[in-house]
């Protein structure tokens, strides 16, 4: 590729700039050693700053900066009750004296805890749907509609942050990444991060292509089959190429994804992260959450169990946030 440095110039230009980038990378001395693995980095993108960090926050760079330009002053988010994303939504808009609106899907608690506690914080405007289905998007326009009439300017963030025109978030990052490992002479051989929507490991693999970066860049699904999310990937990579008029795509065999670590479904802890979790805890003072981080750590951990690390790789751990959560399994998680 030509132009990378004149590409990734004009990413940095669309950017808003939430403090807390560059975000640190650390290294786990001590869970290396306990694993007798590879050695361990993590990335500590859990240090964004917005409603605790998380990943959400170098994708929604991008969407505020397109709402301002757009004189937006509402911002609708829409998640599952305990949503990462919808809080950091939340969080950002009030940092930029917006109004953030919540359409959050489930049953509402009695007691709020996690992220909707902060929610609750922000004082959002929060709305409960039952489920998922066709009504969730019907249910955000006539909302936008009664914005616009009471002669607000509503924006609504996709699903979880991710789509082609926030790919260059994670693109980014990885070029944070890189410097920081030219800084230290190291090589880096492999990237792990969790996938939910797929925006990260999109931005991830778009930076690398643009970067010329051979890293290995792994995914850990937390719901969707590997061909699913392997697609969904594809479709943010070749999209945001074409966004940018560039000439880069990627086909779904060049997608790494992990899907055995779902186990018994989303935001469902089972004995592995739960040890998981205790183990980076113990060794690194650092946490991480059960619904995202933690089984990803669970993947990382099991294949260095089957040795399909070298003693001497460099491997980065992502720690994409998700930290409200925690709170949420004190019953399962307090027994340990
Ligand atoms: C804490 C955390 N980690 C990882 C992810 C997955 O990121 P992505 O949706 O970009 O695949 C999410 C998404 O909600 C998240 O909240």
């Amino acid at each position: 590729m030509t132009n990378n440095s004149l590409i990734l110039e004009r990413l940095h230009k669309q950017k808003l700039c939430f403090s807390g980038f560059p975000t640190p990378l650390q290294k786990m001395p001590r869970l290396s050693k306990v694993l007798g693995g590879p050695r361990l980095f993590v990335k500590r993108d859990d240090m964004t700053d917005l409603a605790y960090g998380g990943n959400k926050a170098r994708k929604l760079e991008f969407l505020f900066a397109d709402a301002k330009n757009n004189g937006a002053d509402v911002m609708i988010s829409v998640g599952a009750i305990q949503s990462n994303c919808a809080c950091m939504v939340a969080s950002a808009s009030r940092r930029l004296g917006m109004k953030p609106v919540l359409v959050l899907v489930g049953k509402e608690p009695e007691v709020p805890d996690g992220n909707l506690l902060l929610d609750k914080l922000l004082s959002a405007d929060i709305h409960f749907l039952d489920d998922y289905g066709p009504h969730v998007d019907e249910y955000i326009n006539k909302l936008a509609n009664e914005y616009r009439a009471k002669g607000h300017c509503p924006y609504v963030i996709p699903a979880g942050a991710s789509a082609p025109f926030t790919v260059p978030g994670y693109a980014l990052a990885m070029e944070e990444l890189i410097n920081q490992f030219k800084k230290t002479g190291e090589k880096m051989d492999a990237v792990v991060c969790a996938c939910g929507t797929g925006g990260t490991q999109a931005g991830l693999i778009f930076g690398a292509k643009l970067l010329d970066v051979t890293a290995k860049i792994l995914g850990v699904s937390v719901f969707a089959t590997r061909a699913d999310a392997s697609n969904t990937i594809v479709r943010l990579v070749n999209g945001a190429a074409e966004l940018f008029d560039l000439d880069l795509s990627i086909a779904p065999d060049d997608v790494a994804v992990f899907d055995e670590y779902i186990k018994e479904g989303y935001g469902i802890l089972n004995k592995d992260v739960t040890q998981a979790l205790k183990l980076v805890a113990e060794t690194e003072g650092i946490f991480i959450d059960p619904v995202y981080t933690g089984k990803a750590m669970v993947m990382l951990m099991d294949q260095i169990k089957k040795g399909n690390f070298n003693k001497d790789d460099n491997i980065v751990f992502f720690h994409t946030g998700g930290l409200p959560a925690l709170f949420l399994y004190r019953s399962e998680l307090g027994k340990i």
